[in-house]
């Protein structure tokens, strides 16, 4: 089989190296890819958001698979117009992607259909927007732009000035373009948070080991949110009962609300939860795999992950047996560029990846770079995600961390607690958030 994987990520590094392991895959292409993926497939200079280039690389390269990794070609319908020409593709076509692409959509989705989430009201009015603020409860709420903001969409206002301000920057000065012009306004969820990947062809689900995904920059989930810093597999939040509720109240109700609003969904169904003291409840749907958390889940793996992509592309997921997981946890540490997440920095000179990838049982995953020469080079905020696995979750953080010190460019950053234990006496139900909620 000739496999393409499009995007140029550590998700996607993760992707093409656990594809390219497969007997299945004769060849296996990344577009654009980075330095990363080139180490384990060809890379073709076609950008993911050139449908016209995708399409033409699919045809002249007589591709029989295409895996979909980031979310804004699929919310653009890159899968729809690839199924047109004849081609099986992994990932959710435009009409499925709206669960990530239009947060109101997937809210009324989830009303409609009874799967557990926050309670929310939608505006695209800012007077009103601002009116209901004001007379709010309680804060602090969650303000989220409605379409795809890059994961920089979410605020959460401690008053009604912040409220305010916030809509503000969204709805009129328009922050995030016409992906602000609406805004839901959500409960404040406490608890502990969970990504819950799993395949679907529309009609079975294969749910994949839960994973934590560290999203604040800075140690002791201080600073700005990011794409993700870090992550963890399995997640400790996820136990038996909290997977029970998942899999019932949230990805089998949302799989079947999919196919009784006539939508097709093929692809990965990607669940962030919050495991509250009532149960899990969503805070968003993503239509693809998560990144981080795809990296920390896939070295899990044993089974080949082939024949689970081909099947959830072709809706024949129902006739293969569950996968097989390594019992050891995993851990992966994102190294950032300087100035990420506001900006960041390029062109550096990466050193010690060959050590970090020699140290045993671990992965260093490309997420931003380039090669020009021998030279490794970074190429963006996120660059590499080191993943472990270990014995237990400490051993597989030693080894991450181990791996980590080998690396070196100006500027580096990285969290120093990615899976560390909680601070004694610390509840798992009071992180993620301000604790004290004032009443007005
Ligand atoms: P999202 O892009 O929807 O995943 O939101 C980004 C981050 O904001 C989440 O990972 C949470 O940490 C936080 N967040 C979003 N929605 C809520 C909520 N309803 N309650 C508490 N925190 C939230
Ligand atoms: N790690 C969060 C995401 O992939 O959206």
């Amino acid at each position: 089989m000739k496999i393409l994987v499009v995007g140029s990520g550590g998700r996607e590094h993760a992707l093409a190296w656990k594809i390219a392991k497969s007997p299945l895959a004769d060849r296996v292409l990344c577009a654009p890819g980075n330095a990363g993926t080139a180490l384990v497939a060809e890379n073709r200079a076609v950008a993911a958001d050139d449908a016209d280039g995708l399409s033409q690389l699919v045809k002249d390269e007589a591709i029989d698979l295409v895996v979909i990794g980031p979310e804004a070609p699929l919310v653009a319908g890159l899968a729809d117009r690839l199924r047109e020409q004849g081609v099986a593709v992994f990932g959710p076509g435009a009409p499925g992607a709206q669960l990530e692409g239009s947060k109101i959509f997937s809210k009324n989705l989830m009303r409609k259909h009874g799967v557990p989430t926050g309670s929310a009201r939608w505006f695209d009015d800012v007077d009103e927007a601002r009116e209901y603020l004001r007379d709010a409860a309680s804060y602090p709420l969650v303000i989220k732009a409605d379409g795809l903001a890059a994961g920089k969409g979410v605020v959460l206002p401690e008053s009604f000035e912040d409220a305010s301000a916030a809509v503000e920057s969204m709805m009129v000065a328009a922050k995030f373009g016409d992906a602000g012009r609406r805004v839901l306004v959500e409960e404040f969820l406490r608890g502990r948070e969970l990504s819950v990947l799993a395949l679907t062809d529309g009609r079975t689900l294969v749910v994949l080991e839960p994973a934590q995904d560290f999203k604040r920059m800075r140690d002791g989930d201080q600073g700005p949110n990011t794409g993700g810093m870090g992550s963890f597999c399995p997640a400790p939040a996820a136990t038996p009962e909290m997977m029970t509720s998942a899999t019932r109240e949230v990805l089998v109700r949302t799989v079947h609300a999919m196919a009784r609003e006539g939508i097709e969904y093929r692809g990965c169904l990607y669940a962030g939860l919050m495991a509250t003291r009532s149960g899990p409840k969503v805070i968003e749907f993503n239509c693809r795999f998560g990144d981080p958390e795809t990296q920390a889940v896939l070295v899990r793996l044993q089974s080949d992950l082939v024949p689970y992509l081909h099947a959830t592309a072709i809706g024949k997921l129902g006739d293969l047996d569950a996968p097989v997981w390594d019992p050891r946890p995993s851990v992966c540490v994102v190294i950032a560029s300087a100035g990420y997440p506001e900006s960041s920095a390029r062109g550096e000179s990466i050193l010690g990846l060959e050590a970090a990838g020699e140290v045993p049982d671990t992965v260093v995953f490309h997420a931003a770079t380039s090669r020009v020469g021998d030279r490794v080079l970074t190429a963006g905020g996120r660059v590499l995600g080191v993943t472990a696995l270990g014995d237990d979750v400490e051993a597989a953080r030693k080894r991450a961390y181990e791996a980590v010190a080998k690396i070196r460019f100006p500027g580096m950053q990285y969290r120093t607690d990615i899976a560390a234990a909680l601070p004694p006496g610390a509840s798992p139900f009071g992180a993620g958030g301000p604790a004290i909620v004032r009443k007005r």
